[in-house]
């Protein structure tokens, strides 16, 4: 009964609050002229960054002065958003601006890339990511964060797959609903929380071809089923945000499109935030052929939902005029810029515009030691170990002579990745791989350094050092890749080996006949076909952030023994993209990897990945074993099938292992892929410890889209899957029943 009471106390608040804000924004609103109400809409990119096209436009600060611009990107600090604010304030209705930035792996110290941090399947620690992006990026002026990227993608030559969650459906939404609690904390008005945004609105990891920005042509069962789930789970996470995508969806660009923002997104959904277009996404439905001018841009654009216009102009170039021509409801205006103000009521704007500009918090936040070590922590647990002949791994720190060859051996900004915008120039508090490195081995023990090439050259003049090198070292850590910009927005590749002289360097060092370790820096999947084949141990180490050199020192010297598993498939071949784990079986499958008469398979390739979804490696052996299943039915109403697994580490080492739950149902009405992920857990074993995992499956779980998008589950058999990939082979089976 108290509880009930509580609940309802509970309730009135909320209740009361939106009340307040709905009537705050209200009155505003009454006093608003039709252009300070466009004005709202209005997004600019401020002069210290630029993260697309540039737009010269003279007269910001007038427009914001007279409160004709609603939200500023790629202004940060204390200073500069104090700056910008302080001409708000000089506007007649003193309209606060509201702050924009893509903090997306970090904000001043950098985490590994979200493709990394999802390595570590481990939830909580990628929202402590968030958490602390959110408590830096607040302190330093900023409101809103461009971020979570909850795009699903299966296609690595598509650049920004390093931004996302990978390929998998399930695994993207537990990380959307983690990243969106992580950024909003304990809700937006907090000074260390920064209101999330879920990007893109939608389908845009699909793009064809893997080339950035492309057109997108899918089944709408497709969109249900795999593509959207991650964007609802932030909704329901209280997403306060959402950008739109650049691409078309099935012809009609995602700004402009009605059905994807106005009947999914706000009714079917009940969404209450608002919507960013991308980086003049409005005005480039003129170049996708959609509208023939910004005029028409801006009516499509309002009409399906896009809320608030980032750097196109078409809103505040053609809005009023269109409102007063009639050719556009002054409702529309009206709900966006209703929704839009909400948030800035909700942040607390209105009662203090310079709440997150606080000099004393920006200054604590700098450098903050704590942070520092989480980067570290999940830098550590974000590298995925592909392999280890004879346990080359770990190293000891007595070693006598290593040696570093490669080009991210000594170099920082490397590690950082794509999206780290908001650096201090002189990068003198990132760790590199040599001084992480370095400062683990014994103080008898050398570290022996040399480049041996450049990361996209043909300049083979540095091999002898290299080779002079891994001659006097007792084993040489080869650390090679790509460079920070070569995964990220408009970084598609078509190719995904190594790019240079890299793989070259790598076979005249091995021909040394010295043990290797290679390390892996990428932002994507790469494909390094003779490295697996040929090298004894390769740690996949992503692009780690500001604590890279010490996270990978902790997986190579053992402090830490890696459990990262893939969050996405790697491909043999760029000719096997898209490629994923969760494909349909076909009328003709290959009954094994050697069969291709008349079969679906490749006559010059195996249909397989060079590795799995959900696969990596420890320096322990972790056993699997006595799936046991509760019953072999399970009925449709409210019945759970307990799914039972005994996990044991056989090996050397205490360690992590991620226990994954695959499903597959048999028949459908609509074909259902070969595996489902359905359910995950990280448990850590002592050396010699055995442990049950247990999982729990309901009909609920079993639901998918059928061909009327209806989302049901149908009867029939389910066979199920336990593993610590998603090649799992621990195999049993269940009937749905009535
Ligand atoms: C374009 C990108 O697609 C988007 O993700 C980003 O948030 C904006 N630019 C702003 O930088």
């Amino acid at each position: 009964m108290k509880c009930i009471f509580k609940i309802f106390i509970f309730l009135s608040i909320i209740k009361g609050y939106g009340q307040e804000s709905e009537k705050f924004v209200s009155d505003l609103m009454s006093k608003m002229t039709l252009e300070e109400k466009v004005g709202q809409l209005n997004q600019y990119s401020g002069e210290w960054a630029h993260t697309g096209p540039v737009t010269k436009d003279g007269d910001k600060q007038t427009q914001i002065k007279k409160g004709l611009v609603g939200s500023m990107l790629n202004v940060t600090t204390v200073k500069h958003t104090t700056e910008l604010q302080k001409m708000a304030m000089q506007s007649r209705l003193k309209i606060p601006l509201l702050f924009g930035q893509d903090v997306i792996h970090g904000f001043r110290i950098n985490y590994p890339i979200p493709l990394a941090e999802v390595a570590s399947w481990d939830i909580p620690l990628i929202e402590k990511s968030a958490r602390f992006a959110a408590v830096e990026a607040s302190a330093y002026g900023v409101h809103w964060t461009f971020a979570p990227m909850v795009d699903i993608s299966r296609d690595p030559r598509w650049g920004r797959v390093m931004e996302g969650a990978g390929e998998d459906t399930f695994l993207g939404v537990q990380v959307a609903k983690g990243r969106v609690k992580g950024f909003q904390g304990n809700g937006i008005g907090n000074t260390d929380a920064v209101m999330a945004c879920a990007k893109h609105f939608a389908a845009y990891g699909a793009a064809v071809g893997g080339r950035d920005y492309n057109s997108v042509d899918m089944s709408l069962r497709q969109l249900y089923e795999t593509y959207l789930p991650p964007f609802k789970a932030a909704v329901d996470a209280g997403v306060g945000t959402l950008m739109n995508s650049f691409n078309d969806l099935n012809g009609v660009p995602a700004t402009g499109n009605k059905f994807l923002q106005r009947e999914i997104l706000k009714k079917q959904w009940n969404f209450k935030g608002f919507v960013v277009s991308d980086w003049g996404s409005i005005g480039e439905m003129i170049q996708h052929g959609f509208v023939k001018n910004n005029y028409e841009a801006a009516k499509v654009a309002i009409e399906a939902g896009s809320d608030m216009d980032m750097e196109s102009r078409s809103y505040k170039n053609h809005l009023a005029q269109l409102v007063n021509e009639g050719k556009v409801d002054i409702k529309l205006v009206d709900d966006a810029v209703r929704r839009i103000l909400i948030k800035k009521y909700e942040l607390g704007l209105f009662a203090d515009p310079f709440k997150f500009s606080n000099q004393k918090r920006e200054d604590a936040q700098s450098n903050n030691p704590e942070h520092r070590k989480h980067a570290r922590d999940i830098g550590a647990r974000s590298i995925v170990l592909l392999k280890n002949e004879k346990q080359l791994l770990p190293l000891s720190k007595k070693t006598k002579n290593i040696a570093l060859i490669g080009p991210f051996g000594k170099v920082v900004g490397e590690n950082l990745g794509f999206w780290a915008t908001t650096w201090p120039d002189d990068n003198s508090t990132i760790v590199s791989q040599f001084a992480g490195i370095k400062a683990q081995m014994d103080a008898n023990s050398n570290l022996i350094y040399a480049k041996g090439c450049n990361v996209n050259d043909q300049d083979r003049s540095q091999f002898n050092e290299a080779i002079e090198a891994a001659k006097k070292a007792d084993v040489v850590i080869m650390t090679m890749g790509e460079a920070h910009d070569m995964s990220g927005e408009a970084k598609s590749r078509s190719s995904l080996q190594f790019p240079g002289v890299q793989e070259e360097l790598l076979k005249e060092i091995q021909k040394t006949g010295k043990p290797i370790v290679l390390l892996i820096n990428a932002g994507r999947p790469l494909i390094f076909n003779w490295a697996a084949d040929n090298i004894e141990a390769i740690a996949y180490t992503w692009w780690l952030g500001s604590e890279a050199g010490n996270a990978i020192a902790d997986v190579v010297f053992g402090n830490y023994n890696p459990a990262g598993k893939l969050p996405m498939s790697f491909p043999r071949s760029e000719g096997q993209i898209p490629i994923y784990y969760n494909y349909y079986n076909t009328g003709r499958p290959a009954a094994d990897e050697n069969e291709t008469s008349y079969v679906s398979a490749y006559n010059d390739l195996k249909n397989s990945p060079k590795y799995f979804f959900g696969y990596g490696l420890s320096y322990t052996k972790f056993d699997i074993s006595n799936l046991k299943l509760s019953n072999s039915k399970l009925k449709t109403e409210n019945d759970v099938l307990k799914i039972s697994v005994t996990v044991e580490n056989k090996g050397n080492f205490d360690g992590e292992e991620v226990v994954q739950l695959y499903i597959r149902d048999l028949v459908g009405s609509v074909v259902r892929p070969v595996r489902e992920l359905k359910g995950f857990q990280k448990i850590f074993l002592k050396k010699g410890e055995k442990r049950e995992v247990q999982f729990e499956i309901t009909p609920e779980n079993l639901k998918f889209y059928n061909d009327n998008l209806e989302y049901i589950f149908e009867e029939g058999d389910f066979e199920v899957f336990v593993g610590n990939s998603s090649n799992a082979d621990l195999k049993a089976s269940f009937e749905l029943v009535k």
